[in-house]
């Protein structure tokens, strides 16, 4: 008996060391942004040029990502995510999806501008049919500056990315400790290292490379999602564009759009997504037109509630419902790759 017990610890201790270090594999897909960015000094933590350092000095800056999982590095583009265009974007999310398919890949990490962060890391988050972890990083001030927040964040986003407890709950972002739904976080401050916020909150934290969750996303994303970037063709969406609402507004801008294609016109209105009594007949004549209109608001907080201050049902109008009006703008470009019809367009902003 003692015999057999000596020989079972034995052969359970040999296999510990391997079951603790089976690392998982993760793919940094890096895009540009401020965490590839470089400034004259390291007190130029808001002066600096974006978009310069390559994928594999992100990489060698933080050699302990090397302890979470075996990492490896790919430049998908080095670009400032402001001049990101549904090319890029279509391209990156052909990328990201290519790279889950693959079974010896564990999870991607995208390093990204946090200008536009919050749409690529929404539109992945649609169109992605993978339950691996994606995880959509970036940084407020460039590696040169001090107290960096880049080499953190992207130690994070690997912990993240490469940590099983991480799939199936959509796409995330990570910054500043926090791990957010791609779906409503937004870039909320334009100057500090606190920049990401969700008005529902975080989904977790992850501190010292160790994920704490909190909460899930309730809305459909990645495997359950009806769109699937394998099912769109060429490199670029249905035209959709944006006009902030304000008090003394013209209908030139909405006219214009819709002049140069537009399928569909985001309203971002003031309060509950209104619309100026003088601005409403513009709107139902491009909506006769086959222009579709969708109410959603310059109001960071809250959701637009449909047939409050407007009567959608009878103009045929959509809301956005909590949804910002640039992720509307990619919600609405995915729904007319598949129908115009707006009772459909508004059951998919109920939906994701
Ligand atoms: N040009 C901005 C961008 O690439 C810099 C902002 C940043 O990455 O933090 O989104």
């Amino acid at each position: 008996m003692k015999k057999t017990v000596t020989a079972l610890t034995l052969a359970l201790g040999m296999l510990i060391p391997f079951t603790t270090f089976a690392k998982n594999n993760v793919v940094v897909v890096a895009t540009g942004g401020t965490i590839a960015g470089a400034g004259a000094s390291s007190t130029n933590s808001a002066t600096y040029t974006a978009a310069k350092v390559p994928v594999d000095a992100l990489l060698n800056a933080v050699p302990q990502i090397q302890n979470l999982a075996n990492v490896t590095g790919v430049q998908a583009m080095q670009v400032a995510s402001e001049s990101i265009t549904d090319k890029e974007l279509l391209s990156l999310a052909r990328q990201v999806n290519d790279l889950l398919k693959k079974p010896d890949v564990n999870g991607v990490v995208i390093t990204h501008g946090t200008d536009t962060l919050e749409e690529t890391a929404f539109f992945l988050n649609l169109v992605v049919h993978s339950d691996k972890p994606i995880v959509v990083v970036g940084s407020m001030r460039p590696g040169t500056a001090l107290s960096a927040d880049g080499p953190l964040n992207l130690y994070s986003a690997v912990a993240l990315a490469a940590d099983d407890s991480a799939k199936g709950k959509g796409t995330f972002v990570l910054m500043n400790d926090d791990i957010f739904s791609a779906r409503d976080v937004t870039k909320a401050i334009n100057i500090h290292t606190n920049a990401f916020a969700s008005q529902w909150g975080a989904l977790g934290s992850l501190i010292e490379g160790k994920t704490y969750w909190f909460r899930n996303t309730s809305k459909r994303h990645n495997k359950n999602s009806e769109f699937n970037i394998e099912n769109i063709q060429g490199d670029s969406l249905p035209l959709v564009q944006i006009v902030y609402g304000s008090g003394n507004m013209l209908p030139d801008a909405y006219t214009a759009y819709a002049k140069a294609g537009a399928k569909a016109i985001i309203h971002a209105g003031t309060g509950n997504g209104s619309v100026a009594n003088y601005i409403v007949p513009t709107l139902n004549q491009l909506q006769q037109q086959g222009v579709q209109i969708i109410r959603s608001s310059r109001v960071p907080q809250g959701f637009v509630l449909r047939n409050a201050e407007q009567p959608d049902d009878k103009y045929g109008w959509v809301v956005a419902h909590d949804l910002n009006p640039q992720k509307a703008k990619l919600l609405a470009a995915l729904a007319l790759t598949k129908t115009k019809d707006a009772k459909e367009i508004q059951r998919i902003f109920w939906d994701y």
